[in-house]
């Protein structure tokens, strides 16, 4: 680094001239700048930043960055932001140009500020703001001068310790932002200082005690942001001081008490968010007088909802739900509102008919209460509704007009209500629906053909009502359908037709089902569980439900089947209590011939040890084919010769010498061109093994351009992405070593992970259980990766897929994250398509999902939490139905049935390991929470993990 500066500023001599020719800046802020070039493009040598590409001879106030006073004789506004700069060197130099306003060096890597830097740059009196956001800092300065600073940002680092009197110097101050940081203790009265103050951001950090009522002296403020700490007292009265107050943000504390009538006065009031705290009492009446967005769901309001509330014509977003309002749901409702969500309260009455005018109305969410009557028909009208959800309530009457032409409803909840008559026809014209939940009503007559036309359905619930007739022959058509839920109904007839796609669950339990165990079943290639007790299902119990590779539960009981049980792999639990004519064998059935001859004993014995080994070998082979190679069945048993694929480019992307010298490309498109190559398949990719000639192994993964997800990525750009990630260097994070574009598929090369998948190693391989201290590291190693993605500098990178089945393990303790590169090249906001599909697998995919489209990183979070639970119970992301993340947090409302969610195999071995498995699990727990907003940040989550021990 140091010696390419040298000969950087060598060459800057030759270049003296020109630049005097093409600058119009003081020869002194010349050569500042001159100085900062060479520190800059020296710092930065090993990730090429924007001036990398400055041609220096150009005058500076060309150059990116940077912008000078209108007639280019001074520097007024520098940013370096995302420029990979470390060397805290350079924080004083841009200081010499006494001119300058604005200095902005976020987004980069600065571990701390020297003081020369407070000397030098407090002299500016001019210097207006100043940006170190999204650095490493630990530390917050002490502020000496800096007489003129109005804007002050040193949001997400890592400053520690408490906040004094570091800033009393700037009285001048109008923007603070120390939010995202880990500053604790009480929050500084002497904040009165700041007489300017118009922004406060103090969200995201660890401040305890209560909220000084002294901020109120601090007239002009427009925004307070306190979210996310852990402070507790009151909301300050004072704070209705504040006239001109646009944001109050207060969420996720333990503020408690009553929400102060004086906010009322506050006429500039937009946004107020205050929920995740411990709120008691009424909402005034007013209280939405000026607002548009009022958040105080999770609290412990009470008393009814004020009829006022609703109604305000600037409303847009309305939030009560977990709280414990009672009474009915006022009618007069602004035709602004986007979304309302007053779930899990105790309202009654019935759901006002007003509420079919508000053209914008998109979620509305008045689950678990206790409203009576029915669906008004006028919320067919709702035409922009994307979520209704009306579950749990007392809800009566039939569906017609009710549903209207709801084309974008992609969620519809209306699980255990009263609701009776037929499932219309009309459902059919919902053609945006993903979850459809009507089970627990009295719904009777048959499921309409027409379902077959919702063809982004991947979730159907219609179990517990009285449907009967048989299950239309068209239901193979919704080709996204993952989880089909019948149960306890009047169903019969044959079923002839299923959707491939199921995985979570087909449940056929309690109907009337009759004859043989339907024949295809056997074309369901990905179930997991598979009821059909209590039915009247007879015959013998058919081998093809052996060759289900992927189901973990048969449930067969309360049947009428007869015959020998076939033998099922030891991962799968079969039920099959309650059929009489069945008969358990402890040797595999094997087809037996019919006319009976008479053998001598020996031979008898002899047929059956060599049966025995024959079966154990048949067995292990299997077993090992499950395990390394988890294929779909249909496909390798083609064994048709897939033709070598079409390649557009090529390109290795290591630095490494082994890997550039190893890798032979035309030998791994051998290997990919033969299906008995696959070892592993993900939702959205396919690893091959693929030997070298010098006989190194590595993964290629192959992506299916003709993917949805791949439809605005084109290959140029592709490369260009893979480029980047290709430099990603951390020991956990599996970044692509070389790259083949060919016209219809993408091929990325990677380190080849001898043991698998995560979940093939914890689930699918007995003979080796995965010990804590193993698991332990395994958790350490992906929280490590996710964090460095998380924290990437250009950028959080976030990951589509963070599943058990994406983490590879090099060995037993040393992690990596697989399917890194889907994010960057899918821009979820821009897609229109169905995005359940894509984002992620089930299970570890979070309840905000429904509602907000996004992968985030608290969705991030959320995944990895599932999988650290995965780790701790040793159970599946989804079993049996259910998923452990439910599950676990049921369980976890009962302290002392924490140790029950715990894999007893591990946690049963010392207290010692008990006792840090439990303190990990809290940790999965909170990165599960409901609210992505409680989850915390990979960052923390990591400290939580390396502390737990
Ligand atoms: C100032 O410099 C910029 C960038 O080089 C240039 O576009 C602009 O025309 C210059 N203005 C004057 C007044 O020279
Ligand atoms: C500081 O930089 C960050 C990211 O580059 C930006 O989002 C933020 O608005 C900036 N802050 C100020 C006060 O300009
Ligand atoms: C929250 O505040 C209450 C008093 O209002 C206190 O009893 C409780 O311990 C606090 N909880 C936490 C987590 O600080
Ligand atoms: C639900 O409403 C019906 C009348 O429609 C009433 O008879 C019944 O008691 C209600 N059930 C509950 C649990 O409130
Ligand atoms: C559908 O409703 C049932 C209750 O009948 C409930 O157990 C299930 O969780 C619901 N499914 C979803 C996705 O909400």
């Amino acid at each position: 680094m140091r010696r390419r500066y040298v000969d950087i500023s060598s060459v800057l001599l030759c270049f003296f001239l020109i630049d005097y020719v093409s600058s119009q800046l003081s020869p002194a802020q010349n050569s500042t700048m001159s100085r900062l070039y060479g520190l800059v493009t020296s710092n930065t040598s090993s990730n090429p930043n924007e001036w990398t590409h400055v041609e220096f001879a150009q005058n500076p106030c060309s150059w990116s960055g940077v912008s000078c006073s209108v007639d280019n004789t001074s520097v007024i506004r520098l940013k370096f932001a995302k420029f990979g700069l470390s060397d805290v060197e350079i924080l004083s130099v841009p200081c010499q140009l006494d001119s300058l306003e604005s200095l902005d060096f976020s987004n980069n890597h600065f571990g701390g500020i020297p003081n020369e830097f407070i000397d030098v740059c407090g002299k500016i009196s001019g210097l207006k703001t100043l940006n170190f956001s999204r650095n490493r800092l630990v530390q917050l300065p002490v502020f000496k001068g800096f007489l003129g600073l109005e804007f002050l940002d040193f949001s997400f680092n890592e400053i520690n310790g408490t906040f004094g009197s570091q800033l009393n110097d700037l009285a001048g101050l109008k923007g603070l932002n120390l939010g995202d940081n880990k500053l604790s203790g009480l929050l500084p009265a002497s904040l009165e200082n700041f007489s300017q103050l118009k922004e406060l951001q103090l969200g995201g950090n660890e401040f305890q005690g209560s909220i000084p009522g002294e901020i109120a002296n601090c007239r002009n403020l427009t925004l307070i942001d306190l979210g996310g700490n852990r402070l507790s007292g009151l909301i300050p009265e004072r704070f209705g001081e504040l006239l001109e107050l646009e944001s109050l943000i207060l969420s996720v504390n333990n503020l408690s008490g009553e929400i102060p009538k004086s906010l009322l006065k506050i006429t500039t009031l937009s946004r107020f968010s205050a929920h995740q705290n411990n709120f008691v009492g009424e909402i005034p009446v007013g209280m939405t007088k000026h607002l548009k967005i009022l958040d105080l769901s999770f609290n412990k309001l009470n008393g009814s909802i004020p009829v006022d509330l609703l109604s305000p014509s600037n409303l847009e977003t309305v939030d009560l739900s977990d709280n414990g309002m009672v009474g009915s749901i006022p009618a007069d409702i602004s035709p602004r509102l986007f979304r309302l969500r007053l779930g899990n309260n105790y309202l009654s009455g019935t759901i006002p008919t007003s509420f079919g005018k508000l053209s914008n109305l998109t979620y509305l969410e008045l689950e678990n209460n206790m409203l009576t009557g029915q669906i008004p028909p006028e919320l067919g009208l709702c035409h922009s509704l994307a979520l209704l959800n009306f579950g749990y309530n007392n809800l009566s009457g039939t569906l017609q007009e009710q549903l209207g032409k709801l084309t974008n409803l992609q969620v519809l909840y209306l699980q255990f209500n009263n609701l009776s008559g037929i499932i219309p026809d009309r459902i059919s014209e919902l053609y945006s629906l993903q979850r459809l939940n009507l089970s627990r009503n009295a719904f009777s007559g048959q499921i309409p053909s027409s379902i077959s036309s919702l063809k982004n359905l991947t979730n159907l619930y219609l179990q517990g009502n009285q449907l009967s007739g048989a299950i239309p022959d068209t239901i193979g058509g919704l080709s996204n359908l993952i989880e089909l839920q019948l149960g306890n109904n009047q169903l019969g007839g044959v079923i002839k037709s299923l959707p491939k796609s199921l995985q979570i669950a087909l449940n056929l339990s309690k109907n009337n089902f009759e004859g043989d165990i339907p024949k295809v079943l056997s074309t369901l290639g990905l179930l997991e569980v598979l009821d059909l007790s209590n039915n009247k299902f007879s015959g013998k119990i058919p081998e093809f439900l052996v060759n289900l590779g992927t189901l973990t539960h048969l449930l067969l009981s309360n049947n009428q089947l007869s015959g020998v049980i076939p033998m099922f792999g030891t991962h799968v639990t079969v039920d099959t209590n309650g059929n009489k004519g069945l008969i358990r064998s402890t040797t595999p059935s094997l087809p037996v011939s019919k006319g009976k001859r008479k053998v001598s004993a020996g031979v008898v014995i002899a047929t059956a040890a060599s049966v025995l080994v024959v079966a154990i070998i048949v067995f292990v082979a299997l077993y090992i084919f499950r395990k390394y190679y988890r294929v779909n069945n249909v496909h390798s048993s083609l064994g048709e010769d897939i033709p070598q694929p079409q390649v557009v480019q090529r390109k290795l992307l290591t630095e490494n010498g082994i890997h550039r010298s190893n890798i032979e490309f035309n030998s791994a498109m051998n290997a990919v061109a033969n299906p008995s190559n696959i070892m592993v398949k993900t939702r959205f990719s396919t690893y091959y093994k693929a030997v070298m000639p010098s006989g190194k192994k590595y993964f290629v993964k192959k992506l299916n351009w003709s993917d949805k997800i791949f439809q605005m990525g084109s290959h140029e750009k592709f490369g260009e992405e893979l480029k980047v990630l290709g430099k990603l260097n951390n020991s956990n994070v599996m970044s692509p070593l070389a790259y083949v574009l060919a016209t219809d598929n993408a091929y990325l090369f990677y380190e080849f992970a001898e043991n698998g998948t995560l979940f093939d190693f914890l689930y699918n391989n007995s003979d080796n259980e995965l010990e804590w201290s193993s698991r332990y590291s395994i958790a350490l190693g992906v929280a490590q990766g996710l964090a460095f993605l998380h924290g990437y500098t250009s950028g959080p990178i976030l990951l589509l897929d963070l599943s058990s089945k994406s983490i590879m393990l090099k060995s037993s303790k040393e992690p990596q994250l697989g399917d890194i590169e889907l994010f960057k090249v899918i821009d979820p906001a821009k897609s229109t398509g169905s995005l359940s599909t894509i984002a992620g697998s089930v299970g570890y995919i979070p309840p905000e999902y429904a509602y907000t489209m996004r992968v985030t990183m608290a969705a991030n979070v959320y995944s990895f939490g599932v999988i650290l639970l995965e780790l701790l119970s040793g159970k599946p992301a989804v079993s049996q139905g259910m998923e452990l993340a439910k599950w676990a947090l049921s369980k976890s409302s009962q302290q002392d049935k924490l140790d029950q969610i715990l894999d007893f195999r591990l946690s049963r071995t010392s207290p010692a390991i008990k006792s840090q498995m439990l303190s990990i699990l809290k940790v999965a727990l909170t990165c599960v929470s409901v609210s992505p907003d409680a989850r915390p940040k990979m960052k923390s989550v990591l400290r939580m993990l390396l502390t737990a021990r």
